[in-house]
């Protein structure tokens, strides 16, 4: 039964948008695990347990998006070699300071806010509500969350430049 009321190939856009939204999430959770374990430094415990509130955010955000591309009647992409072909977000497999870990999620963060752009554009043109609610509620948490991480790395340039 098609409950949906858009015509079929209309969301052909939107699940590519959401399938490849999908696969820079589950890049972007890794990194925060990698991040969470191998963070080290006077910022332990600020940023391991930040970065544990953001993986777990990515965890129910990841679910929500592929259970989205099912409600459209279609089949989310679900291998670990399928995301990392479309992902524009980057696996780091170093360690690397503090301050570098707080740029990097940013960075992933400009990424992820670009691809919610895309599909919400294709959502908005097959008037797919669902997808925009969905997904402009995900771009306002984004956005909150990287004020908050741009606070922190704000804050540590104010410091530093006080000791000169
Ligand atoms: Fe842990």
């Amino acid at each position: 039964m098609n409950y949906l009321g858009i015509e079929e190939k209309k969301l052909k856009n939107v699940v590519s948008a959401l399938n490849a939204l999908l696969a820079d999430y589950h890049i972007y959770y890794q990194n925060l695990r990698n991040f969470h374990w191998n963070i080290e430094g006077e910022n332990f415990f600020d940023l391991h347990n930040r970065f544990e509130d953001l993986y777990n955010d990515a965890k129910v955000k990841i679910d929500e998006i592929a259970e989205r591309i099912l409600t459209l009647r279609h089949h989310p992409k679900g291998s670990l070699s399928e995301y990392l072909k479309i992902s524009h977000i980057e696996e780091f497999d170093v360690a690397v300071s503090d301050r570098e870990m707080v740029n990097a999620v940013l960075d992933n963060h400009a990424q992820l806010i670009k691809r919610m752009r895309k599909t919400l554009e294709e959502a908005e043109r097959v008037s797919d509500e669902g997808t925009i609610d969905l997904i402009g509620g995900f771009l306002a948490d984004l956005e909150k969350q990287s004020w908050m991480l741009d606070s922190w790395r704000s804050r540590k340039f104010a410091t530093e430049a006080s000791i000169y």
